[in-house]
Parts: structure tokens; C-alpha cells; sequence
């Protein structure tokens, strides 16, 4: 299987979660390429059997950069996802990553959030456990 990630991640927690994602992939013989938000062309994606989207809840809503990629999107019909979001407070976004990609006609797998705490902005945030929520993760896409 083919795999592109896409991500944005501000203090390096979704970055971890990805990095950490693209490593159990390679295990699985997945071939993994992965791309922040400003080095992939939303209008020209590689060919992929999969496609990852990764970032932060900020201000309420899926993070800017995000928001403006899955908006700029093009020729994604009918192709699958699975969406990552990091967020600090109870409430995860990725209904709001959902909607966004719906418009794409695009087709969701999976979905799983991470909650961050303590140390968030030094990119130590996420907790305990979080590596066997995303090994979960793999086993859906
Ligand atoms: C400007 C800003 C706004 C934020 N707003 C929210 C928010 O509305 N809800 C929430 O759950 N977390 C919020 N957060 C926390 C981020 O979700 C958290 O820092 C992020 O998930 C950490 O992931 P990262 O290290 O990959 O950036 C905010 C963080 C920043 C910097």
C-alpha cells in the first residue's frame, strides 16, 4: 500500500504522532510519504492508495494552514483517508476535518484524536498510552 501524510503541527506533538504512524506503516510494507501542508500542492496530490490528514485543534476549529490545504484540494474523489487531530481541550475536531473532506467527495476510513496536556508547547504533551491508540489506528486503515 501507498501512504501520504499530510500534516501540520506547531509545537511537534502531530509531528510525532505522524513520524511515529509512517514507522509502523514501513513495518506493514507500506511505501509512506509524508508532507507539511506548505510542501505538498493541494491541487496536484501524489497517487496514493491512502491518504493521512494530521493537525491541531486551534481556535475552536481545525488550524489555519489545514483548513486552507483540505479547502484547496483537487481530483481527491473517491479516494480513502484517515484524519489525526491534536487538541488540548475535551472536544476533538475531527468532525470538522470530516466535513472538509466530505466536500472533497473523499472517503473516510478511520479517525482518532489525541488529547495533549502538560507540556504541550514543548511537544511533550501527548499521553501516556498514545502510541497503542495509533498502533488501533493502523489496524483500521
Ligand atoms: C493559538 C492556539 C489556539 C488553540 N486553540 C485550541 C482550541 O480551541 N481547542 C483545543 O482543544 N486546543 C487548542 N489549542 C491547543 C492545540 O490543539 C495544541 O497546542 C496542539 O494540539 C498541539 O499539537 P502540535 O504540537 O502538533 O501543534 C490551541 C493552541 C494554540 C497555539
Amino acid at each position: 500500500m501507498n501512504y501520504v501524510i499530510v500534516y501540520w503541527s506547531r509545537y511537534g506533538n502531530g509531528k510525532k504522532v505522524v513520524d511515529y504512524l509512517a514507522g509502523k506503516l514501513n513495518e506493514k510494507k507500506g511505501e509512506v510519504k509524508i508532507f507539511k501542508t506548505d510542501e505538498a500542492d493541494p491541487t496536484a496530490m501524489p497517487e496514493a492508495d491512502l491518504y493521512v490528514f494530521s493537525a491541531p485543534t486551534e481556535a475552536f476549529n481545525v488550524q489555519k494552514n489545514m483548513r486552507k490545504f483540505m479547502k484547496k484540494l483537487e481530483g481527491m474523489e473517491e479516494n480513502k483517508y484517515g484524519i489525526i487531530n491534536t487538541h488540548s481541550m475535551e472536544r476533538n475536531c475531527l468532525h470538522k476535518m470530516e466535513a472538509l473532506l466530505a466536500k472533497k467527495k473523499m472517503v473516510k476510513v478511520t479517525g482518532v484524536d489525541f488529547k495533549v496536556g502538560k507540556d504541550a508547547n514543548a511537544g511533550n504533551g501527548l499521553v501516556e498510552g498514545w502510541e497503542a491508540k495509533v498502533d488501533e489506528f493502523v489496524e483500521k486503515l
